[in-house]
């Protein structure tokens, strides 16, 4: 089953072929980072209007890529939330004409189970196998930090979750109080880098832990930094970075490990855009290691939003025989249909 793919909940305009939820024929991506970094963060008005103009060139990317015409696609599937109304709209809009010119089969796909069925994705030729059940997975965005257990496709129960802050999100804000870009991962990532490895950080940032829950809180981390840097004479930016980024990655690694031992997780893998990070991906790939569970973490593409695993996810609702009216309208506050743990 070939699925078309499309994503558009917020600055990213993608455009995805894949076939059977797991090959990715073809992934096109436009983003619009660069349009809001001089605002420090997404204006929802702006992020619509750079959709619509990047819709057309991001589909006939994908399609050319893919060298396949329209006879080969079986299904049409597109983000319907949760995101922001204006750019969730486009793409969804977009969906359902493709799907009613065509006569194809649509369906609206939530965007959190999205950022989980990136880990069933693979290239054209590389090896593949699926993960196993149960899975424990980490999703951790610019909105979301939740711990979530998979025991079969579409069955999800949440562990734990962030009480204030998602782990993105304070990336972002803390990015934003030390001069950095947007958006605040990738650039406190490099910052972080730049601090000598073999020199002791002259900083710790605190950890809430919230024992005995699997719950997260990353709100404090702010005021802390936004208290350091009232100081003049406060640590270097690098050291400051770094500090901030090993705290989160500590809080995030601890958790995650605790769960997958309680609830004897097969394999454990990493969601959302936060999980492009690279302390965070070794950090725990070697505390699971000594454990012997395996951990999964996408490729860095399809970590951030990306279309691949829009038509990734799609294929198991298809697969079942589900499919969406085209009434079907954008739920920005769309959360993942939860079930007992
Ligand atoms: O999944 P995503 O692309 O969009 C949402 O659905 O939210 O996640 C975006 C978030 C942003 O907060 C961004 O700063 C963060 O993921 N992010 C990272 C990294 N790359 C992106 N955070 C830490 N390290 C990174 N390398
Ligand atoms: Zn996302």
């Amino acid at each position: 089953m070939l699925i078309l793919g499309i994503e558009s909940s917020c600055d990213e305009t993608g455009v995805a072929l894949v076939r059977d939820g797991h090959e990715v024929i073809s992934n096109a991506l436009a983003s619009q980072a660069e349009v809001h970094a001089r605002f420090g963060g997404v204006v929802p008005e702006v992020a619509a209007r750079q959709q619509l103009m990047a819709f057309i060139p991001v589909l006939e990317v994908a399609l050319a890529q893919a060298g396949v015409d329209w006879n080969g696609i079986d299904a049409v599937a597109a983000t319907y939330g949760p995101g922001l109304a204006g750019p969730l709209l486009v793409g969804l809009t977009a969906a359902k004409s493709i799907a009613f010119a065509r006569g194809l089969t649509f369906l609206g796909v939530n965007h959190l189970e999205a950022h989980l069925y990136a880990n069933w994705l693979h290239r054209q030729g590389e090896p593949h196998h699926a993960p196993h059940f149960p899975v424990l997975s980490l999703l951790v965005s610019g909105a979301h930090s939740e711990l979530i257990v998979i025991r079969e496709h579409g069955r999800y129960a949440l562990l734990g979750q962030t009480r204030d802050d998602a782990a993105g999100e304070a990336f972002d804000k803390v990015a934003r109080m030390l001069g950095l870009s947007y958006p605040g991962g990738p650039s406190i990532q490099r910052s972080a880098a730049t601090w000598p490895i073999d020199q002791p950080l002259p900083v710790k940032v605190p950890r809430a832990w919230l024992r005995g829950t699997n719950d997260f809180s990353f709100s404090g981390v702010k005021t802390y930094i936004a208290n350091l840097l009232r100081n003049p004479d406060h640590p270097p930016i690098a050291a400051i970075a770094a500090a901030f980024q090993e705290a989160i990655v500590d809080v995030l690694a601890t958790k995650t490990v605790a769960a997958a031992k309680a609830i004897g997780a097969a394999e454990v893998v990493l969601a959302g855009g936060v999980a492009a990070n690279v302390a965070l991906r070794e950090r725990l790939e070697s505390d699971l290691r000594r454990l012997h569970i395996s951990l999964r973490a996408p490729r860095i593409e399809w970590c951030t939003d990306n279309a691949a695993m829009i038509a990734g996810a799609a294929y198991y609702h298809l697969r079942r025989g589900e499919s969406s009216d085209l009434s079907l309208d954008v739920l920005p506050s769309l959360a993942l249909p939860l079930a007992q743990a």
